[in-house]
């Protein structure tokens, strides 16, 4: 007999990884056998995608000359589709250290197009976030947002079964091409219930913009039936520890005199939100996720919002080439089954 169907594939484990490990209730994240916390501020991007990948060192400094060789024409297009389209146009055997790399290289173009500005030639003597961050604002960055940027893509490089690892995965089981994976794991991190929420938690900021507004902005908006970003998981039931982790470099980067415009108002709007939503979903633990402290620690890096998912792809694309391979590996197609609820033939 067929097991009932699980809405949203909820509590269904679809793979085996030795990539990463989510314990909603204990709120911890275990990324290639240490601990985020430990990981995040103390590692590199880079030395994350070597354990991630199971290598003893990684230099994506000559990949991104490779990858700024093969900027597209950028549209004027929102920032995910510019990055969906540019990684799109990659030559389908690219390895996961071009890809990795050209995620970077495009988000940083992109944001230059975007402000009318050509783009930044990489230098491959720097490290990633250094790279990176000074491709997008055109001179030198100071350590301590160098700092601030690595924390945050080792924060997010890798997360269990999230939907655009998933998508990863099911691409790679019909033995496609990484190209291919990581196209469609752009398209599934773009929606506002996964990566595209960074930037709309800073909006909802600049809405409430003082502390004492905070509960009846955020009443108004459930009265109206939408969510509040920044809020909720699927797999967490206590507090997302990347919040946490975000959170920390916040602090780090005031510490070493980079104030932050917003932290004190996003501690009082976090406050007020998880108290209006337990009153509502009383059953329900509904808590900072991710995405309300990446928009904190990136404004105070000094990115614009539109840069906010194209850098969460930056820093997750290295995850999904890992789980690129690991499925590969098993040599088994993803394919579930449906239940059919339409119309049989007379
Ligand atoms: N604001 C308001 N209500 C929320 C909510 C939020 N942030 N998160 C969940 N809920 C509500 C849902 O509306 C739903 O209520 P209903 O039963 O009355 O329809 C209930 O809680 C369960 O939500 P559901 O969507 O089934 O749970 P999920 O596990 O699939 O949700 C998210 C996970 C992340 C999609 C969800 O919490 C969300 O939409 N958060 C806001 C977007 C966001 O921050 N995305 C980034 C995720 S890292």
């Amino acid at each position: 007999m067929k097991k009932p169907m699980a809405s949203g594939l909820e509590g269904v484990v679809a793979a085996q990884t030795a990539l990463s490990h989510v314990d909603g209730e204990r709120g911890e994240l275990i990324i290639a056998g240490e601990r985020v916390e430990t990981l995040a501020g103390s590692q590199r991007f880079e030395q994350v995608c070597a354990r991630l990948w199971n290598v003893p060192e990684v230099d994506l400094g000559p990949a991104r000359v490779w990858a700024a060789a093969r900027l597209p024409a950028w549209g004027e297009t929102e920032g995910m589709d510019a990055m969906r389209a540019a990684v799109a146009q990659l030559p389908a055997k690219s390895t996961a250290i071009e890809v990795t790399a050209a995620m970077g290289v495009f988000a940083a173009a992109w944001a230059r197009a975007r402000s009318g500005e050509a783009p930044v030639s990489p230098d491959p003597r720097l490290g990633h976030a250094a790279d990176v961050l000074r491709m997008i604002k055109g001179e030198p960055a100071r350590d301590e947002l160098v700092a601030g940027l690595d924390a945050y893509l080792v924060a997010v490089i890798d997360h269990g079964m999230n939907a655009s690892t998933f998508t990863a995965r099911v691409i790679a089981s019909t033995q496609s091409d990484l190209v291919s994976a990581v196209t469609g794991a752009v398209g599934a991190l773009k929606g506002p219930l996964h990566g595209g929420a960074p930037g709309p938690v800073l909006d909802m900021l600049d809405a409430i913009g003082s502390p004492e507004r905070a509960t009846q902005w955020l009443e108004t908006e459930l009265a109206a039936g939408r969510r509040i970003m920044g809020m909720g998981h699927r797999i967490y039931r206590v507090r997302d520890p990347r919040a946490a982790v975000l959170e920390t470099a916040v602090e780090r980067l005031e510490r070493a005199g980079v104030t932050s415009r917003r932290l004190a108002l996003a501690r009082a709007v976090e406050r007020a939100a998880t108290q209006v939503l337990a009153a509502r979903y009383p059953d329900r633990s509904l808590q900072a996720n991710v995405e309300f402290y990446t928009a904190v620690l990136l404004d105070t890096v000094g990115l614009p919002r539109e840069l906010f998912s194209p850098l969460f792809a930056a820093g997750r694309v290295a995850g999904w080439c890992a789980h690129f391979v690991e499925q590969q590996a098993t040599g088994k197609l993803i394919r579930p089954a449906s239940e059919y609820v339409g119309p049989m033939p007379n």
